[in-house]
């Protein structure tokens, strides 16, 4: 298995990591019926993120936080929820990428997990 190395690779991460998260008992209505995302609009828009926050490509210009803080308004987002997006994330990446990159694109997604839970002011 080969590291991620660029951005074809994130959009092919994020929608193998959709297709989990969709399906998920847990976190899936999140996706389907509170925010009702048009995957075609959102996918590019998370490999973006992840282009920056792993290559800084820079063309990232969200505001995360506040996009979750508005999320958490119509239906709370829990540790658990965290818990279980973080745990399909970790899932998606081993099952296809194993590297640095890998590795960075994990502990980067807890600690933006970490940034906003702390922010939303649930932490458990
Ligand atoms: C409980 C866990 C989470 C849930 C249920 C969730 C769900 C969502 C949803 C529904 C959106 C789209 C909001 C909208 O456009 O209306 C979104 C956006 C986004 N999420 Fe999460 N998220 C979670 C955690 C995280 C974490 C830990 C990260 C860390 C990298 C992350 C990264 C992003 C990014 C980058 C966007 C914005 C894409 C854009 O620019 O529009 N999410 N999330």
């Amino acid at each position: 298995m080969r590291d991620i190395t660029n951005r074809e690779d994130l959009l092919f991460l994020m929608e193998a990591f959709y297709s989990k998260m969709l399906n998920d008992e847990q976190i899936g209505y999140i996706f389907t019926d509170v925010a009702k995302l048009d995957l075609a609009h959102h996918l590019p828009l998370l490999a973006d993120f992840w282009n920056n926050a792993l290559f800084h490509t820079g063309g990232y210009k969200n505001n995360v936080v506040q996009i979750h803080k508005n999320l958490d308004a119509l239906e709370k987002l829990t540790p658990e929820h965290f818990k279980q997006w973080q745990l399909l994330l970790g899932e998606t990446i081993d099952q296809n990428f194993k590297g640095e990159i890998a590795e960075k694109m994990k502990i980067r997604a807890s600690q933006v997990g970490m940034t906003i839970q702390a922010k939303l002011g649930h932490y458990s």
